[in-house]
């Protein structure tokens, strides 16, 4: 059944185009809509998955995702031109820089476009969240404290001491839900009985593997004497790149606990690894459930005039080597 729904819907696409010469910036009432996907890192899982999600979600429903890459706001900019020049009705967009925000709205109002943006909300000039523009986000501070309980949790489990442990906190103040989730996450441990003075802060310039590797390997060789290591950040890649950077230090995995945030390809890959390494788990939120919803408000938001909730959270979910393919699975990640 699903089969024949879909060879029609190619069924109809061929017959526009054929029907009708290619104008720019006309769309035709027979082609199907055009709605972008915008990531500002399109070759993390997190978001290959969330767009994806997005593509699945527009076929079963007779649309056309458009997925494009915006590492930087003059990308941004030209992204909108091209999907403008597409006659592209709306788009999602992860933005790399969240005080693009009011350049992002000009832009799509000039081409009559309705946006959502998806887990990085846009600020105002004075980093003020900009609270009318439909988001859906994680419930960063939350998320961080869970992290820090696995944190918590497995020191204990190792019979750790608070002493001899040095915690890597990989930061990114730029960005509010990073610095809401490390927050988090701080919070949690000093609860816990973790040592102010024992918190290594390493700025990372980049949210990716790199970033979190060169953010962590200077603190870490500065503290050659800290006995055991606690990592966490404002993602998984971050935390991973970290581990990658104690492995290249020659610290024992045993001596490392990294706990991320997302819950995709890389921390699946991490997990099937024969021994375990200093990854020690992440709390996982559903990137399928971001790329299908965020697409599906704006889809709404075209063909029905339904105005998308403007704040909506998820929340996360500890993923370990133990649990992870149910959690996976659970999560339809
Ligand atoms: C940010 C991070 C991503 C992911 C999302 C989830 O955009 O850069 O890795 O954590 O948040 O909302």
């Amino acid at each position: 059944m699903m089969g024949f729904f879909k060879k029609l819907a190619c069924a109809s696409v061929v017959g526009a185009s054929l029907a009708a010469p290619f104008a720019a910036g006309t769309a035709h009432a027979d082609e199907p809509i055009k709605i972008g996907y915008l990531v500002k890192m399109p070759e993390q899982a997190w978001f290959i998955n969330e767009q994806r999600a997005a593509t699945d979600y527009a076929k079963q429903n007779h649309f056309t995702v458009i997925n494009i890459g915006v590492p930087d706001g003059e990308k941004v900019l030209s992204a909108i031109d091209n999907l403008g020049a597409q006659g592209a009705k709306g788009f999602v967009i992860c933005a790399p820089d969240v005080r693009l925000g009011q350049a992002i709205r000009a832009r799509a109002k000039r081409y009559n476009m309705k946006f959502v943006t998806v887990d990085d909300q846009l600020v105002d000039s004075a980093g003020k969240p900009i609270a009318d523009i439909p988001h859906l986000g994680l419930s960063s501070f939350n998320i961080g404290m869970q992290a820090g309980e696995a944190i918590s949790a497995e020191m204990k489990h190792r019979g750790w001491k608070p002493e001899e442990t040095g915690a890597l906190r990989i930061t990114d103040y730029e960005l509010p839900t990073a610095k809401l989730r490390t927050d988090g996450a701080t919070k949690t441990l000093l609860a816990g009985g973790f040592p102010q003075a024992n918190i290594y802060d390493a700025p990372q310039k980049t949210t990716d593997d790199e970033g979190g590797f060169n953010a962590a390997s200077p603190v870490l060789s500065k503290h050659a004497n800290v006995k055991h290591w606690v990592i966490f950040g404002m993602n998984e890649e971050t935390v991973l790149g970290a581990v990658r950077a104690t492995e290249q230090l020659h610290i024992a995995p045993a001596d490392v606990v990294g706990v991320g945030i997302n819950g995709a390809g890389e921390a699946f890959a991490e997990f099937q690894k024969k021994t375990p390494t200093g990854f020690y788990g992440t709390i996982a939120v559903s990137s399928t459930t971001h790329g299908r919803e965020s697409v599906k408000n704006v889809y709404n938001w075209v063909t029905k005039n339904e105005m998308p909730p403007l704040y909506k959270e998820s929340t996360g979910t500890l993923m370990t080597r133990d649990n992870w393919q149910q959690v996976r699975k659970d999560l339809g990640i």
